[in-house]
């Protein structure tokens, strides 16, 4: 074994096949037909890929499938098209004219629906409305609103006229509005006044006053009203929403887009401080979210979909807005929080609306867990017929819970594994053709040539765990990182030159499923084991009285590196000396004695990323005794770690 290989100590060995009656009405309902499909997208992309496109609008066809010449793609090459047309106008002239493509409701409980028809003339006015303020096809627009229809409407605009736009989290403050609108030197922002979140109001367009006045490119701010909360408006950059609305003709016709146009820039957090702006165009995101939702999501017409995602994240512009309505699909979008007024807000959804997919993220099931079985027991989901996640690996404990508590035993379970940067699902169980194994986001999509590598670029035995890479090029993959090549290439393609390194550490199974250990930067070396967090958190938190754990490696005289757990009770548990020892003999009984944490420390929650993953770099500092340091712009409550820190000495 190399000195770099991870190894893996899961031994997760339950399989859930798709029951009968899915498999009946899935799309893709067996494994043989997955294979087949996958075995040629491997063996002939160019033809898989050029077949799969044709199910979308072109006004003027490809030419060539892909070229490739690393770490640079491009795809569909001559094509062009339309994005936003492919979401909305080709639906028109049939049965989806009036069909429901967003079903939106208010965290108050206000509720909107708007069929195809409406929101493509809400999307063609807003067309016009940015037309007219002088915004052109390649112009950057920063998005910075909450989760309203109108935040899907001014992306489809922007998607529409070829501006390119940048969504910025709406629970991030001005300094990252500022920084994002510098680094893309955005012309014009988008916002509203504010939004609900937990019965209060979040000023959006404050932050955004702070922000813009430090960046010279914005000419113009378009100002939703949404909470009616007291704002200024600066006479001639700003503009309200509706009165432009009012006077834009609703009369907009698509243009032709080439295929490689940019679409948008996507901002991950990257280590260096300074933002990174991950880079999509137009023809292959299209087909890798098309083929993706219909897929992986098993679409079919009467389907109500709905992901819990913000559209400031990549999964809400891929599988909220873009992917589903590619797909005619009905989507529903939630403005508030998952237990506003109560922790059954989710599933009073599921119910109201009744939802069939649903789609979230582990942290959230976690809380789901925490927040007790009631919640859900109450609410009749006997709608839901497929479940999914995305976001971190799920730990198998949680998994069989979704399964059974959410799901009714019934529904599978597709965990998602993809990133920013892939831009849409690059592995998954297909709900009616593979089964499922809690904790393994299972098989690669179609057109994915995934492997575990390692450090030396061969290729690792079954279940040696490694690097996680993609080796040939996908549609939907970045182009490059906003104005920067070279920061682009080192990211990516440098650690095996001309391969696609996403950062991950995993294994593939005996059956060729893989499993994500966590991010290589995550990774612990105890007396030579070099360990991937997520299975040592699982075994934590399959033990019953945890709710979430978090792992990381403090320097050791004795053994290199030692492991601290963080760990949260479920509601009614309380810490105690005894449940400390027991969770210790619990790691060492499940995995081996090497894995037996050195301390362990009772927390009411752990510091998160406002997207919902543990970050484990404040975390080690603490664990080593320091104060954290670097980068917390991300970080979603200040107060945990601050607590965290008061605690330090107990
Ligand atoms: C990172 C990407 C892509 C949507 C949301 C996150 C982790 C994501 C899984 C999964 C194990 C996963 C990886 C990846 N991750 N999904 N199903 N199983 N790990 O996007 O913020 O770009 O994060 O999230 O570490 O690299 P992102």
């Amino acid at each position: 074994m190399s000195e770099a290989t991870i190894e893996s100590v899961s031994h997760e060995h339950r399989v859930f096949p798709p029951t009968e009656e899915f498999s009946k009405r899935a799309l893709i309902g067996t494994r043989e037909e997955y294979e087949a499909l996958y075995r040629r997208s491997i063996e002939d992309p160019e033809g898989f890929w050029a077949e799969q496109a044709q199910a979308l609008h072109w006004f003027t066809p490809p030419q060539k499938t892909v070229e490739w010449k690393a770490p640079f793609s491009k795809w569909f090459v001559g094509g062009t098209t339309n994005l936003a047309y492919n979401c909305l106008d080709r639906h028109l002239d049939g049965p989806h004219r009036n069909k429901a493509a967003i079903i939106w409701e208010g965290e108050p409980g206000d509720i909107r629906v708007l069929t195809y028809f409406q929101l493509w003339r809400e999307v063609c006015r807003f067309a016009n409305a940015l037309t007219d303020l002088g915004i052109e096809a390649g112009d950057r627009v920063g998005i910075y609103m909450g989760m309203v229809p109108e935040a899907a409407i001014a992306m489809l605009a922007c998607a529409r006229i070829g501006a390119v736009h940048s969504v910025v989290f709406g629970g991030f403050a001005s300094d990252a509005v500022r920084d994002r609108m510098i680094d893309a030197e955005a012309k014009a922002v988008i916002t509203q006044d504010g939004t609900y979140r937990r019965g209060s109001v979040v000023p959006l367009k404050e932050q955004v006053d702070k922000a813009v006045d430090q960046c010279p490119n914005v000419e113009h701010v378009v100002v939703l009203r949404r909470t009616g909360n007291e704002i200024t408006m600066k006479e001639g950059r700003d503009h309200d929403w509706a009165a432009l609305m009012e006077t834009a003709s609703p009369k907009h016709e698509a243009p032709a887009l080439d295929a490689e146009h940019p679409l948008f820039i996507l901002y991950t957090s990257g280590s260096t401080g300074k933002p990174k702006g991950v880079m999509h165009t137009t023809g292959g995101y299209m087909v890798g979210t098309y083929l993706t939702s219909k897929y992986v999501f098993d679409l079919q017409e009467d389907d109500t979909y709905w992901c819990t995602a913000d559209v400031g994240w990549i999964t809400g512009h891929s599988y909220i807005v873009y992917g589903p309505l590619a797909n005619a699909a009905t989507a529903v979008m939630y403005e508030g929080a998952p237990n506003s007024p109560d922790p059954g807000r989710f599933w009073s959804i599921v119910e109201r609306h009744g939802v069939t997919i649903f789609y979230t993220a582990p942290t959230a099931v976690r809380a789901f867990v925490k927040w007790g079985d009631d919640w859900i027991t109450k609410h009749d989901l006997s709608s839901l017929r497929l479940l999914g996640t995305v976001g971190e690996p799920i730990n198998p404990e949680v998994w069989v819970w979704y399964r059974e508590t959410v799901g009714g035993g019934r529904c599978p379970i597709v965990d998602t594994y993809w990133q920013t940067e892939t831009g849409s699902i690059v592995m998954t169980p297909l709900p009616g053709a593979v089964p499922a194994k809690p904790g393994s986001c299972s098989v690669p999509f179609f057109g994915i040539s995934a492997k575990v590598l390692r450090e030396d670029g061969s290729e690792a035995a079954p279940n040696e765990g490694g690097l996680l890479v993609i080796d040939k090029p996908w549609p939907s993959m970045l182009r490059t990182v906003w104005g920067d090549d070279e920061r682009f290439r080192e990211q990516y393609f440098s650690r095996f030159d001309g391969i696609y390194f996403t950062g991950d550490g995993a294994r593939r199974d005996e059956d060729g499923f893989f499993w994500v250990v966590g991010r290589i930067d995550d990774v612990v070396n105890v007396s030579g084991h070099r360990l991937g967090t997520a299975e040592i958190e699982s075994s934590l938190v399959a033990h019953d009285d945890v709710a979430e754990a978090a792992v990381v490696g403090i320097p050791d005289e004795l053994t290199g590196q030692a492991l601290v757990a963080f760990v949260t009770l479920k509601g009614d548990r309380e810490p105690s000396p005894e449940l400390n020892q027991a969770l210790m003999d619990h790691v060492a009984g499940d995995i081996g004695k090497f894995a037996r944490p050195k301390r362990i420390r009772f927390a009411d929650a752990v510091p998160k990323t406002r997207s919902g993953k543990i970050m484990r770099r404040l975390l080690r500092d603490l664990a080593a005794g320091k104060q954290a340091h670097g980068d917390m712009t991300t970080l979603e409550d200040i107060s945990v770690l601050a607590t965290l820190q008061e605690h330090q000495e107990e």
